[in-house]
């Protein structure tokens, strides 16, 4: 099994950055409301798991206050290095080894980073132990095995078809699975969280809507990985962005699903 760095890891700052804040703008109100919905309060403990350009990091931050602490673990915290909010802890490194002390946090959130985490198991079981008993789980992970064209010309939509195996190939030769997010209750369930909620949003979105934008700029940045699959060409990248672009044409880029859990109270990780 081939276990490759994280796929953005060598991106543009710049091109980076805008990405990742259209997926800020996308997908924070979701986020917000599950992270509102386990309690978030002032006084809180909390991990945020590779938080990117840093947006939920920082409203986190808010939401806890002055008397709240916010621990956020970035492999590559290039976005948020100058951070200066005096509740905010950065810890530089991969999740799956850091060192988090035991039965300390309320809540840990993370968003379309576990998928991108060869070592999840050691991850996942290194939040358990990290949260207090009765503490709360947010992940939202993503679904790349519903992506499919819903109306568009033919070759643009053959061309989008042919991108789309080439992002699954992309994640399955680095020892990934494209569609984590679906794993993710029965991982929580193996490793003894409970009540658990499980959200699974596939959104049908236009050319130019901010999904369409968001894969746009991620086949920008990863063109060379999707064409090294062998399952696309140059041409279907540039067929890709103009459907990607087109607002007459539709599709579902991918799935989100999210899970809400809890760490009941008197337990240690399973092995
Ligand atoms: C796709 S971005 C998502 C950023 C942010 N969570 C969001 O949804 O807006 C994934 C982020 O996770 C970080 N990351 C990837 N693998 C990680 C790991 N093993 N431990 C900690 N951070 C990781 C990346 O550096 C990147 O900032």
């Amino acid at each position: 099994m081939n276990q490759s760095p994280y796929v953005f890891q060598k991106t543009s700052d710049q091109l980076e950055r805008d990405r990742l804040q259209l997926i800020e703008g996308y997908h924070d109100p979701f986020t917000r409301r599950r992270l509102c919905q386990t309690g978030l309060a002032p006084t809180w403990n909390c991990v945020e798991v590779g938080p990117g350009a840093g947006s939920i990091m920082r409203w986190m931050a808010r939401k806890v206050g002055p008397q709240g602490q916010v621990t956020a673990v970035e492999l590559n915290p290039r976005f948020i290095a100058d951070t200066t909010l005096p509740n905010v802890t950065l810890i530089h490194g991969d999740i799956s080894r850091a060192q988090l002390p035991a039965d300390s946090f309320h809540l840990a959130h993370s968003r379309f980073t576990f998928i991108h985490t060869p070592r999840y198991k050691a991850a996942l079981k290194n939040i358990f132990q990290a949260l207090q008993p009765g503490g709360w789980l947010v992940l939202e992970e993503p679904d790349f095995y519903v992506a499919r064209v819903v109306t568009g010309p033919k070759l643009l939509s053959q061309s989008v078809q042919r991108i789309n195996e080439a992002i699954e190939h992309m994640f399955l030769n680095a020892g990934l699975d494209p569609a984590f997010g679906m794993t993710l209750p029965g991982h929580l369930q193996k490793l003894g969280f409970n009540n658990l909620t499980v959200e699974n949003a596939t959104p049908v979105v236009k050319g130019g809507s901010p999904m369409a934008m968001i894969m746009q700029r991620s086949a920008n940045l990863l063109g060379w990985q999707y064409l090294a699959t062998g399952r696309a060409t140059k041409t279907d990248l540039t067929r890709y962005t103009r459907f990607a672009e087109d607002p007459r044409c539709w599709a579902i880029y991918h799935g989100t699903v999210a899970v809400m859990a809890q760490k009941p109270k008197n337990r240690s990780p399973k092995s």
